[in-house]
């Protein structure tokens, strides 16, 4: 077991924030995992590929990074095959390896930064696909007692970027492995209207996991920073849901408004949008603003940006002023999808 002491999270996080955690270590396995916990700290942060994380301060506890390794074909039957992933499997590796095996149903979620252990976290989702559509079960080693248990489907209560692990059981487990229940024989799902269009742009003739995998890859490349180059954790908010009637106001005076309805009969707005339309004083759009080194992305207003040497403070500022204005022009309420330390 070897624990490091004050260590810079720099190259731990996508946004490239400076902070130190006071306790640093990682992990290959439960025994290791349980060895570290342990060690008694006031906190413990479990770490993956640090892409949804925006840290504010120093963290004054133990820092454990996820390393747990492997991925294997548990069982199959006639319809699926059941594919166990440790929690620190890098994410699009898993999913190239599932499409390289021509196993479908993560090939929508490509391209996705981070590991296995944080895909339940959120029930992360793109292009039409959440994982909650492909997920089988988790293993979790609870902090406290050291028990591992097992969660299903029904367990995770999955929810648009929502888990019971960030709410009832915030902090309180580590996952360690996820099972994915993969389709032999693939349904396309090509209902995200930039899939359709970059397949024809690509001009595909057959349609197939790799194909739409491809074509999620092209459309993410173009609007979204890459981490390497440019800090960033994703959308920093989650789309916020109104009811119809409030939607329906809302189009009276902003007709362009953009909204997806949904099967409870709320409606779901583009945050990007909103906050595109919307700007601090003086300054049209918050879409590719920038003060000092944060700033809002160029391409994709829902991400902000750490252009180099923005602390998470200053980072975190700007997301409330955006909150403000977006609040104050539409009366809508951004809520953050990334998590704040
Ligand atoms: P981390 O950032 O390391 O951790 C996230 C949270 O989960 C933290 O609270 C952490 O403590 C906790 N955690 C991590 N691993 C474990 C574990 N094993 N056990 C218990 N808790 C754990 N997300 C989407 O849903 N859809 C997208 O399309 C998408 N696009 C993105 C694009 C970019 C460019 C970036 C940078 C991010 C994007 N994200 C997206 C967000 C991010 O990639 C996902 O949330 C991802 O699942 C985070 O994985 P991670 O391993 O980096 O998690
Ligand atoms: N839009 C704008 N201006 C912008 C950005 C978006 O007007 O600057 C409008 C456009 O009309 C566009 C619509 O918003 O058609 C939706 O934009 P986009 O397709 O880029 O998706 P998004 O709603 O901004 C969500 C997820 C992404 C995910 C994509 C694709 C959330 C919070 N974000 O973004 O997830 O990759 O859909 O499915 O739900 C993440 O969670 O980190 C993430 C990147």
């Amino acid at each position: 077991m070897n624990i490091l002491e004050n260590i810079s999270l720099k190259k731990y996080n996508t946004f490239g924030i400076e902070a130190n955690a006071a306790y640093f270590s990682s992990f290959k396995s439960i025994d290791e995992l349980s060895e570290l916990l342990a060690f008694k700290q006031p906190s413990t942060l479990i770490l993956g590929g640090g892409s949804n994380i925006l840290f504010t301060q120093n963290f004054n506890g133990l820092v454990l990074k996820n390393e747990m390794d492997g991925i294997i074909k548990i069982k199959e039957d006639d319809a699926y095959v059941y594919v166990k992933a440790g929690a620190g499997v890098n994410w699009h590796s898993l999913v190239l390896f599932c499409i390289a095996n021509n196993w479908a149903g993560l090939e929508n979620l490509s391209l996705i930064p981070g590991n296995v252990g944080a895909s339940p976290m959120q029930n992360i989702g793109a292009y039409g696909v959440e994982i909650k559509e492909v997920f089988y079960e988790l293993e979790a080693l609870h902090k406290e007692d050291g028990k591992t248990v097992v969660f299903n489907l029904n367990d995770c209560a999955f929810g648009y970027r929502e888990s019971v692990f960030k709410r009832k059981y915030k902090n309180q487990f580590v996952i360690t492995s996820v099972t994915y229940r993969l389709n032999k024989k693939p349904t396309f799902n090509t209902s995200y209207g930039a899939i359709e269009l970059e397949l024809e742009r690509m001009q595909v003739k057959e349609l197939s996991i790799r194909a739409i995998s491809d074509a999620v890859i092209n459309i993410r490349s173009s609007k979204l920073p890459n981490p390497a180059e440019i800090g960033n954790a994703g959308s920093f908010f989650k789309n916020p849901e109104v009811p119809k009637d409030q939607f329906d106001n809302l189009k009276k005076v902003f007709p362009n408004m953009v909204g997806y309805a949904l099967e409870n009969g709320n409606v779901k707005l583009a945050a990007g949008w909103l906050i595109e339309q919307s700007g601090p004083q003086d300054v049209v759009s918050w879409k590719g603003y920038r003060k000092g080194d944060a700033g809002c992305h160029a391409k994709q207003a829902l991400v902000l940006v750490n252009h180099g040497n923005a602390t998470g403070t200053e980072i975190y500022s700007l997301s409330e002023e955006i909150i403000r204005s977006v609040k104050e022009k539409f009366g809508v309420v951004l809520v953050r999808e990334v998590n704040i330390i």
